[in-house]
C-alpha cells in the first residue's frame, strides 16, 4: 500500500514546488520567470522597435517582438537531433554563423537577442532567456501558461544546420520534426501554435510576399491569421473555413505552401480539432511549447518546475559602518496588489540569541506581469525616511528572518530565512579622483571574527568570447596592521585595484572559501564609486 501512496505524494509536491530560499540560481530564475522583467518589451503585444537599417519601425511595422521571440526559440531548438542528443535549445542561434544560414533568414533573431540577452547572467543562461522569451510572449499575449524549467547550458559553437524551410516537401518536414522529437501530429500542432503569431516578410521572402505598400504594415509582413499579435485559434478556424490569408497556405507558388501541406497531412483532423475547441488548441500548445523549450542536448539537467515563492526576500545588503551594520533589502509578497496590500513586519534573530528584534516595513512598490495574471507588492527594510535601512549592532548582526504578513508568520515552515552576515562590504571602501571617472580606490571587506575564511575574493560577472557569462575572481588580501579599524567583531580585508579602470568601473559580489567550501557570501553588486571619496 505504501508503495502506492508514495508516487501520489510526489506528484502533489511536483505541481506546487516552491523551493527553499536562498538558492542563488533558483532565486534568479524565479524572478525572471514570474516577475517577467522581459514583458515590458511586450507592452502592448504589437510592440516592435527594431530598426537596424533606419527603416520605419514601430507599431505600424506589421511585426512584433512577441512573434520574433517565439520564432527565435523554435529556430534555436530545431537543430536538435534526438539520435545523438545534440543541438536543441542551447543559445547557439546567437552565433552569427547560424544567423547567416538561409534557414535562419531575417533579422528577427538579432531583434530578439538584442532585447533579451542583457537579462541573462551567471544563473540564467542565454538559452534559458530564449526559452523564457517564448514563454512570456505566449503568456502575455493571450496564450496559455507554459511550464518553465531553468538550467539550460549555452553552446560554445554553432550547431549543425537543420531548421525546416518552406520550400521543402512534406516528407522532409515529417523527417525533420521526427529528428527534433515530434510526431507528425505534434508537428501540425507546433507549427499552428507558432504561426498563431506573426507572418512572412517581404524582405525575407520576396517570392512569397510582395511589397504591401501599407502604411499600417511598413515591413510588409503577410500575417498567418487576422490576429498576428495575439494567441488564439484563428490560425485554425480561418484555415478550416477556407478564408485564411496565410501566405504559407494560399501563396501563389505552391512549392512554398508548407503550412498547407503540413496542416492537411492528417486529413485535417488535428486542425479541425483546434478550430472546434480554443481550449484544446491552448492546452495542446502549452504542452508542445513546453516540450520544445525543454529540448536540450545530452548532459544538461533542467531544474524542477517552480512556483513563485509566497514571501521572497531580495536585494539583501549589509555594510559595516563603524560598529554598526546598515542592513537593507526588500521582501516581495506574491498575489497582492496595492489595494490588497498586507501589513508586513520583519522579525529577526541575531548572534546574541535574541529573537525579539522587529520592525514594521514600509510599502515600496507593486508590480504585475503576464497581463496582470501575476501580481505582487514589495516592502523595504527600514523606514521610509530618512534612512532606507535597519541599523544593527555589528557584533549582534542578524542570523535569521521571519515575516509577519497581516500577523501570519511566514518562516518557510519553521526554517526561517537565514542571513549570512559574516563577509560583506565595509563603508571604508572608497574611490580617489573624479567620482564619474575614478583614478583609484580600495575595496574593503568586513570579515566577522570566527568566520576564518582561507580566501576572500571579489566576483566580477563577465562574458567570455562566445558570449557566455562567467565569473572572474580577484583575490582580496588579509588584514594588515594598517587596515582601517571598524567594529572589534570584524577585521578588514582589502583589494586595491590601482588604476585598473575596468575594476574601478565594475560591480562586484563577494565570494569566500570557508572550511573548504567556496561560495558567494554577499550577492549584492557594488562598485567602488558607491562608497565615499578616500580620506
Ligand atoms: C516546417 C516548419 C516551419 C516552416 C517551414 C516555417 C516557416 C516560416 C516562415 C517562412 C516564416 C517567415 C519568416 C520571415 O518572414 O522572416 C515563419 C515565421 C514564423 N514562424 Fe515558422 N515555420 C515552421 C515552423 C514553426 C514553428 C514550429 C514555430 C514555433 C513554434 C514557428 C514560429 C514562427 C513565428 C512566430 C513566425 C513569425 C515571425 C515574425 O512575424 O517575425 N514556425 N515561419
Ligand atoms: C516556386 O518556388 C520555387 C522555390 O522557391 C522556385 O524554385 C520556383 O521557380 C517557383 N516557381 C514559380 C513559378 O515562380
Ligand atoms: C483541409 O481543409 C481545407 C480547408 O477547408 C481544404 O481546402 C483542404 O482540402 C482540406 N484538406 C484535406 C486533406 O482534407
Ligand atoms: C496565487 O494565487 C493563485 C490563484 O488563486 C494560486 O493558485 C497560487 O497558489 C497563489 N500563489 C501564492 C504563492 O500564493
Ligand atoms: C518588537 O520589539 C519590541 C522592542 O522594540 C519588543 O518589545 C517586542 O516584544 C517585539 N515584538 C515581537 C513580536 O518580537
Ligand atoms: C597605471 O599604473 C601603472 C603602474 O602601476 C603605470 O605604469 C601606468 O602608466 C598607469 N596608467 C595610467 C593610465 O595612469
Amino acid at each position: 500500500m505504501a508503495k502506492h501512496h508514495l508516487p501520489l505524494l510526489f506528484s502533489f509536491f511536483a505541481s506546487t514546488y516552491a523551493y527553499t530560499w536562498p538558492s542563488p540560481q533558483l532565486d534568479a530564475l524565479e524572478g525572471a520567470r514570474w516577475e517577467q522583467p522581459l514583458h515590458f518589451f511586450l507592452r502592448p503585444c504589437n510592440a516592435f522597435d527594431f530598426d537596424p537599417n533606419g527603416a520605419a519601425a514601430g507599431r505600424a511595422s506589421g511585426r512584433s517582438n512577441a512573434a520574433d521571440w517565439i520564432r527565435t526559440a523554435y529556430h534555436d531548438m530545431a537543430t536538435f537531433n534526438k539520435n545523438d542528443k545534440t543541438g536543441g535549445l542551447d543559445g547557439s542561434i546567437r552565433f552569427a554563423e547560424e544567423q547567416a544560414r538561409a534557414e535562419n533568414i531575417g533579422d528577427g533573431f538579432a531583434n530578439t537577442l538584442s532585447k533579451i540577452v542583457p537579462f541573462s547572467n551567471r544563473y540564467v543562461s542565454v538559452a534559458d532567456i530564449i526559452a523564457l522569451g517564448a514563454v512570456i510572449a505566449f503568456e502575455t499575449c493571450g496564450g496559455p501558461e507554459i511550464t518553465f524549467r531553468g538550467g539550460r547550458v549555452d553552446a560554445t559553437e554553432p550547431n549543425t544546420a537543420g531548421v525546416p524551410k518552406p520550400d521543402q516537401e512534406l516528407d522532409s518536414h515529417i523527417a525533420s520534426f521526427e529528428k527534433q522529437g515530434f510526431t507528425k501530429e505534434e508537428m501540425i500542432g507546433l507549427v499552428a501554435c507558432g504561426h498563431s503569431f506573426g507572418g512572412v516578410q517581404h524582405a525575407s521572402f520576396p517570392d512569397i510576399v510582395p511589397e504591401l505598400n501599407d502604411p499600417e504594415n511598413t515591413q510588409s509582413s503577410a500575417h498567418f491569421d487576422t490576429t498576428p499579435v495575439n494567441f488564439d485559434n484563428k490560425i485554425a478556424t480561418e484555415y478550416m473555413s477556407g478564408t485564411t490569408l496565410n501566405p504559407l497556405v494560399v501563396g501563389h507558388n505552391d512549392t512554398t505552401n508548407s503550412d498547407k501541406r503540413i496542416f492537411g497531412s492528417d486529413g485535417n483532423v488535428t486542425m479541425r480539432g483546434f478550430a472546434d475547441s480554443p481550449e484544446a488548441f491552448a492546452s495542446t500548445c502549452a504542452t508542445l511549447i513546453a516540450r520544445m523549450i525543454d529540448t536540450v542536448p545530452a548532459g544538461v539537467k533542467l531544474t524542477e518546475v517552480f512556483t513563485p515563492l509566497p514571501v521572497k526576500p531580495t536585494s539583501l545588503d549589509l555594510i559595516l559602518v563603524g560598529d554598526k551594520i546598515q542592513f537593507s533589502g526588500q521582501v516581495r509578497i506574491w498575489n497582492a496588489t496595492r489595494n490588497t496590500s498586507p501589513q508586513v513586519r520583519l522579525l529577526w534573530a541575531d548572534h546574541t540569541g535574541s529573537k525579539t528584534n522587529n520592525a514594521t516595513l514600509p510599502f515600496n512598490n507593486a508590480g504585475d506581469s503576464s497581463n496582470e495574471r501575476n501580481s505582487w507588492v514589495v516592502f523595504k527594510f527600514g523606514t521610509n525616511s530618512p534612512f532606507q535601512f535597519i541599523t544593527l549592532d555589528a557584533a549582534a548582526g542578524i542570523t535569521n528572518m521571519r515575516f509577519a504578513v497581516n500577523d501570519k508568520i511566514e518562516d518557510q515552515g519553521g526554517l526561517g530565512f537565514p542571513v549570512l552576515d559574516d563577509i560583506f562590504f565595509s563603508s571604508t571602501s572608497c574611490y580617489t579622483g573624479d567620482h564619474e571617472n575614478p583614478s583609484g580606490g580600495r575595496f574593503d571587506i568586513a570579515v566577522r571574527n570566527g568566520a576564518n575564511p582561507t580566501r576572500v575574493y571579489l566576483e566580477k560577472e563577465i562574458r567570455d568570447a562566445t558570449g557566455r557569462t562567467t565569473i572572474q575572481e580577484i583575490d582580496v588580501s588579509p588584514p594588515t596592521t594598517s587596515s582601517p579599524s571598524g567594529s572589534p567583531a570584524f577585521s578588514i580585508w582589502s583589494y586595491n585595484p590601482g588604476n585598473d579602470t575596468s575594476d574601478l568601473s565594475a560591480v562586484f559580489t563577494i565570494g569566500a572559501e570557508v572550511n573548504g567550501v567556496k561560495a558567494t557570501r554577499s550577492s549584492i553588486q557594488r562598485a567602488v564609486t558607491q562608497f565615499t571619496a578616500c580620506a
